[in-house]
């Protein structure tokens, strides 16, 4: 049995990631904080092939130690794809920002997304149809006022896969590294970014992605040959390319 992990998969995103991986008779293992919106998409999985094992892991990745244990936690499961998903935003000036918010985004978006992607790296990086795909943004790209350091944590996210997935072609790795830039996507990430109740897109945003849409376009990454998907944001068309950022072997 093999196993596609996703992070942050009990909303947006993740949740529909899973959902269309379900659809191609991937089982899955579903990681975030909320266990009931987990167990509520276990079942809407087991409505759509009730043959696929799903597993639920709990857990608050800001934490380091628990990143580990969950990776541990894992070694009897062979695991196909590895979606670093999880991501929190921070939307303020930063004079306004919580530094206990800045934290937790910094250990969610580049400590753990590191972590798991160096563990996965060092298992399967030589087992054949195995991918690791990590969750940047638009804003990894360009920096965005008033978002500085949610942006710079996804500059981080870019450089570091698009780094990753070109070391590895040259040691001609079976493992390949991906990496989905998603623009605004209609998720709880707006509220929770901007610590609000709930967002409206529809009469804030002129324009988005839905959460399905994003995961349509997560397959067609995980289908391509190409390295990144980016959803352009003033077209809010999506491409799928080759790394932007520079690269030299050391
Ligand atoms: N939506 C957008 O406009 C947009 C644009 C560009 C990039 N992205 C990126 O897309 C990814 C998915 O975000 P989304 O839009 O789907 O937002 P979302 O609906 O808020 O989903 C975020 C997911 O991350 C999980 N998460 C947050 N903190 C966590 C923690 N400490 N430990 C474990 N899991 C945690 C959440 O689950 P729990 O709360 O249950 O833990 C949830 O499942 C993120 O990396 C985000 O940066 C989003």
């Amino acid at each position: 049995m093999k196993y596609t992990v996703i992070t942050g998969a009990s909303s947006g995103i993740g949740y529909d990631t899973a959902l269309a991986f379900a659809k191609r008779d991937k089982n899955l293992i579903l990681i975030a904080r909320r266990e009931d919106k987990m167990e509520q998409l276990k079942q809407e999985i087991k409505n759509i092939n009730s043959n696929l094992d799903v597993v639920i892991k709990s857990i608050d990745l800001s934490i380091l130690s628990n990143v580990y244990q969950t990776y541990e936690s894992l070694n009897n499961y062979e695991i196909e794809t590895w979606i670093n998903n999880a991501g929190l935003g921070n939307f303020s000036p930063l004079k306004e920002q919580s530094l206990n918010k800045i934290e937790a985004m910094l250990n969610l978006n580049i400590q753990a997304l590191t972590i798991f992607s160096t563990l996965f790296i060092k298992d399967y990086a030589d087992v054949e149809n195995t991918q690791l795909i990590n969750v940047s943004s638009a804003g990894g790209y360009i920096t965005i006022g008033n978002l500085v350091t949610y942006s710079a944590t996804k500059f981080y996210v870019s450089a570091f896969t698009e780094g990753l997935a070109q070391e590895l072609k040259t040691k001609n790795a079976m493992l390949k590294v991906k990496l989905l830039a998603p623009a605004v996507t209609e998720t709880e990430f707006e509220q929770n970014s901007l610590g609000l109740e709930l967002f409206e897109y529809e009469s804030n945003i002129p324009q988005f992605n839905t959460s399905k849409e994003m995961a349509e376009l997560m397959l067609q990454l995980y289908d391509s040959d190409k390295i990144l998907g980016l959803v352009d944001e003033n077209t809010y068309h999506f491409k799928l390319q080759d790394p932007i950022f520079p690269f030299r072997n050391a």
